[in-house]
C-alpha cells in the first residue's frame, strides 16, 4: 500500500542520505534543544570544511535497523544528551532500547562491522551519571563492531559546554578527514535559510508566540513538547515572608481544566517563557530592525535535512525575539566570532575577533560578566548597555538568516510539580526560587543575570498582585518589563496571564501501598515534589478514614512512616508552605514525621551549620529500621552538587552503622539504587 511504502522511505535514513549524496547522518538525543543545536553546528561546519552535506536526524523518526547499511565512506554522528538520573532524552529512548536488546537485529545481521561513527555527549558534571548515555552508546556501538573515528567528546553543561565542544570538534573533523578521506576546502560559509519579508499576510495566520499550528488555529489535540498548552495562570503568590529574605520564591498554579492534560505526583512541568521587553528592544536595535518590528517574515530552509526552521512561520521580527530565539542566554564565543565580520567598523571587528580568539581572551572580555549576545555586541562598540539607551544601540548589519542560524531557540524549563492531582485535579502547582545573580568576577557595577523562566513567572506574579519594585536592588525586581498580554494580545484581563506548558512523566513515584514507609529529603525548593507526595497520602488517608469511619490515628495504624526532612534558612523567612504542614500532619494520624533544619538559626554545638543530613543522623535508628526491615523508599530532591551528594553519603553512614561495616553499608546503598528504592530528582 502506498502509504506505508512512503513511510518506509521517510524512515530510511540510508536511502535518504545516499540519494542526496550526503555522507554524514547526525542523530541527536535532545530534551530542551541543546543537543539538536550542536547537531546542526556539526552539520554546518562539515559543510563549510568539506563541502559535505549531512542529514540531521531526530532518532524518533528513523529506523535503526539500517545502521549496518551506511556505506563505509559515510559516518554516523551521535550527539546525545543525558537527562535526569542517567536517562536518555525522550526522543532517544527508542534508539537506546533498540541497541540494548539482547539479540539486536539489523537489516543484514547482528553486527555493525561496517559502521563508522563519531560521538559527542552532553551532560552535567554535578550529576552522578555524567554523560552516561553517550558513554553507554559508545560502548554498545563498539561491542557491536562499529568503529569510532577520533575521540568521544563530552560537554559539561554545568560549566563549559561550548568550550568542551570547541576543544573536541577540530580533532574530530581531522580524524574524519584522515580516516574517511573527507577533503578539506569545501563549501565555505553558506547560508542555511532564506528570509523573505512579506506584505499583506492574513493577520490571523501569523505566529506571534504560538508554538504550533494547532495553537495558532485553535484546533484540539494532545498537548506535548511539540504542542504545548497555553495555560492560564490561576494564582501566583510570593512564598517568602515579605521584606525578610533577599530572594523571592513564587508559588504558581496553572489552570489545566478542559485541556485534556493529566499529571501524576512526581512529574515535571515544562514552562515556555518569553523574553523581557528590554532584551527584545536591544536585539531589534542592534540589528537595526526597530522600524520593522511588525514586518511579517517567512523563513525557508535551504536544506531542511540539515537545518530546520527553528520556529513556526510566518512570524514577525519582534515575535522572533520575544518568543522564539533565546536572546537571554550567555553569549557564545563561536556565535560572536561568526558575527564579527558584520561589525559596524573595522576596529570593532578586530576587537571582537580578538575577544573570541581563544577561551581565555573570551573569558576576560565577555564571559566573566555572563553577557548576553546583543549586550556583548554593544560592549564591543562601546554602547551603554542599560535602561533607555538600549534603543540607541549602534546597528550591526548581520543578515537575519545568520541570526537565525547562530542563536539558540527558547527551550522549555522544567519544574518539579508541587501539587497532587488527587487534591488538585484542575491545577498544576510549581514552587520556584527566582534566579537573579551578579557574576562573581564581574564586579558591583555589572548588570544582574536573570533566569529567563523564573523571572517571567515572577513578572506574572507581580502583575497579578499589582506589586511594584522599589528599585533595581529590590530582590523582586526581575528583568524590566515583560509583555504579559500573551500571543496577539488576546488576554487583556489580569486573570488571564498565560504561559505555554506541557507535562513530562517521571519515575519519581510513591510506592502504591501506604504501608511502605517513605523517607523524603528536600531542603529549599527541593520540597516541591514532596508537597505533592504528602498531599497524595493525605487524600488516601481521608478515603481510608471515611470508609471505615474512624479517626486517622485508628484508621492508619498499619501505615508506614512518612518522613520529611526539610531545610530552610530561617523559620520566619523562607519556610515554604509553613501553614500547610501541620494541617497535613493532623490528617495523617501521627505517621507524618517532619524534621526541619533551619540553617541560619539553629546550629550544632560546635557552631557549624545544622543541615537535613544531620537531622537524618539524629533519627538514624528509626530510619535504618524503616529501610532495612520495612523496605522504605528514599527520595532526595534539590540541589545536586552539595546537598544531594552529602545526603546520599549520610544514608551510607546510617546503613554502615546499622549493618556493622562500611562494606555492608555500601552494598545496601547500592542495592537500594538498583531496586529503585533510592530515587533522585536533582538539579544544578
Ligand atoms: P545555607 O544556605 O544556610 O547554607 C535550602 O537552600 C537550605 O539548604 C538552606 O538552609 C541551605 O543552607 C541548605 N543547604 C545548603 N547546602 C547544603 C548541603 N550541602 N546540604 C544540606 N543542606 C544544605
Amino acid at each position: 500500500d502506498l502509504d506505508s511504502s512512503a513511510d518506509a522511505a521517510a524512515n530510511d535514513f540510508v536511502t535518504k542520505l545516499t540519494s542526496q549524496n550526503k555522507r554524514i547522518a547526525i542523530f541527536y538525543g535532545s530534551q530542551t534543544g541543546t543537543a539538536e543545536e550542536y547537531a546542526t553546528k556539526i552539520a554546518k561546519e562539515a559543510k563549510a570544511r568539506f563541502g559535505t552535506s549531512s542529514l540531521v536526524c531526530d532518532p524518533e523518526e528513523y529506523e535503526f535497523e539500517k545502521l549496518d547499511q551506511l556505506p563505509s565512506d559515510c559516518v554516523a554522528c551521535f550527539v546525545m544528551a543525558t537527562y535526569g538520573e542517567g536517562e536518555p532524552t525522550d526522543n532517544a529512548v527508542g534508539l537506546m532500547e533498540f541497541l540494548d536488546g539482547e539479540d539486536v537485529q539489523f537489516s543484514n545481521g547482528s553486527s555493525l562491522d561496517n559502521l563508522n561513527y563519531v560521538i559527542f555527549g552532553l551532560g552535567n558534571r554535578t550529576y552522578e551519571h555524567y554523560n552516561a548515555i553517550a558513554r553507554k552508546l559508545d560502548a554498545r556501538l563498539e561491542s557491536l563492531g562499529a568503529k569510532r573515528i577520533g575521540e568521544r567528546g563530552e560537554g559539561d553543561d554545568d560549566k563549559s559546554m561550548e568550550e568542551d565542544y570547541l576543544a573536541w570538534k577540530d580533532g574530530m573533523f581531522e580524524a574524519l578527514a584522515s580516516s574517511l578521506g573527507f577533503e578539506e576546502g569545501g563549501g565555505g560559509d553558506v547560508a542555511d535559510f532564506k528570509v523573505r519579508e512579506v506584505a499583506d499576510h492574513p493577520e490571523d495566520k501569523v505566529y506571534r508566540g504560538e508554538l504550533s499550528a494547532r495553537a495558532l488555529l485553535g484546533t484540539k489535540g494532545i498537548h506535548d513538547a511539540k504542542n504545548p498548552y497555553n495555560a492560564v495562570v490561576k494564582e501566583a503568590r510570593e512564598l517568602f515572608v515579605e521584606g525578610t529574605a533577599d530572594r523571592t520564591c513564587v508559588h504558581v498554579e496553572f489552570d489545566i481544566e478542559g485541556s485534556g492534560i493529566s499529571y501524576q505526583h512526581g512529574d515535571h512541568i515544562a514552562v515556555w517563557a518569553h523574553n523581557p521587553e528590554q532584551e527584545v528592544e536591544r536585539a531589534l536595535a542592534v540589528l537595526g530592525l526597530l522600524g520593522k518590528r511588525d514586518t511579517v517574515i517567512d523563513v525557508e530552509s535551504l536544506d531542511p535535512t540539515l537545518a530546520k526552521v527553528p520556529f513556526p512561520v510566518p512570524t514577525t521580527y519582534e515575535a522572533v525575539f520575544r518568543h522564539y530565539l533565546d536572546i537571554c542566554a550567555h553569549a557564545s564565543r563561536q556565535t560572536l566570532n561568526n558575527f564579527a565580520k558584520y561589525a559596524p567598523t573595522p576596529e570593532a571587528r578586530a576587537k571582537l575577533e580578538k575577544a573570541c580568539g581563544d577561551k581565555a581572551a573570551f573569558q576576560e572580555a565577555i564571559g566573566h560578566r555572563c553577557l548576553k549576545t546583543f549586550e556583548a555586541l554593544q560592549l564591543i562598540v562601546g554602547d551603554d548597555l542599560g535602561g533607555d539607551s538600549v534603543a540607541k544601540a549602534t546597528a550591526w548589519e548581520i543578515p537575519f538568516d545568520r541570526v537565525i542560524s547562530d542563536l539558540p531557540r527558547v527551550g522549555p524549563r522544567f519544574y518539579s510539580i508541587s501539587s497532587s492531582p488527587k487534591m488538585h485535579p484542575k491545577t498544576v502547582h510549581i514552587t520556584a526560587v527566582v534566579l537573579r545573580y551578579r557574576p562573581e568576577a564581574a564586579g558591583q557595577d555589572s548588570p544582574y543575570v536573570h533566569g529567563l523562566a523564573t523571572n517571567f513567572i515572577s513578572a506574572i506574579k507581580m502583575a497579578k498582585n499589582n506589586e511594584q519594585p522599589s528599585g533595581p536592588d529590590d530582590p523582586r525586581f526581575g528583568t524590566p518589563g515583560y509583555d504579559l498580554a500573551g500571543p496577539r494580545g488576546a488576554y487583556t484581563k489580569e486573570s488571564l496571564f498565560r504561559a505555554p506548558i506541557h507535562i513530562r512523566r517521571s519515575n519519581f513515584r510513591l510506592p502504591t501501598s501506604p504501608k511502605i514507609p517513605v523517607i523524603m529529603v528536600g531542603p529549599g525548593t527541593g520540597v516541591a515534589p514532596f508537597r505533592s507526595f504528602v498531599q497524595e497520602r493525605v487524600c488516601s488517608a481521608q478515603k481510608t478514614c471515611d470508609k471505615v469511619n474512624q479517626s486517622p490515628a485508628e484508621a492508619l495504624q498499619d501505615w508506614g512512616n512518612i518522613w520529611l526532612f526539610y531545610g530552610c534558612r530561617r523559620s520566619n523567612e523562607d519556610f515554604l508552605y509553613k501553614d500547610e504542614w501541620p494541617e497535613y500532619a493532623s490528617k495523617l494520624g501521627g505517621k507524618f514525621q517532619m524534621e526541619t533544619a533551619v540553617s541560619r538559626e539553629k546550629f550544632k554545638p560546635d557552631g557549624s551549620k545544622l543541615y537535613v543530613q544531620d537531622l537524618i543522623w539524629e533519627r538514624r535508628k528509626e530510619l535504618a529500621q524503616d529501610i532495612l526491615d520495612k523496605k522504605a523508599y528514599i527520595y532526595i530532591c534539590g540541589e545536586a552538587k552539595g546537598m544531594a551528594h552529602d545526603v546520599e553519603e549520610m544514608f551510607g553512614r546510617v546503613l554502615e552503622e546499622a549493618k556493622g561495616s562500611a562494606e555492608a553499608g555500601r552494598r545496601e546503598l547500592k542495592l537500594l539504587k538498583e531496586r529503585s528504592r533510592l530515587l533522585l530528582d536533582v538539579w544544578s
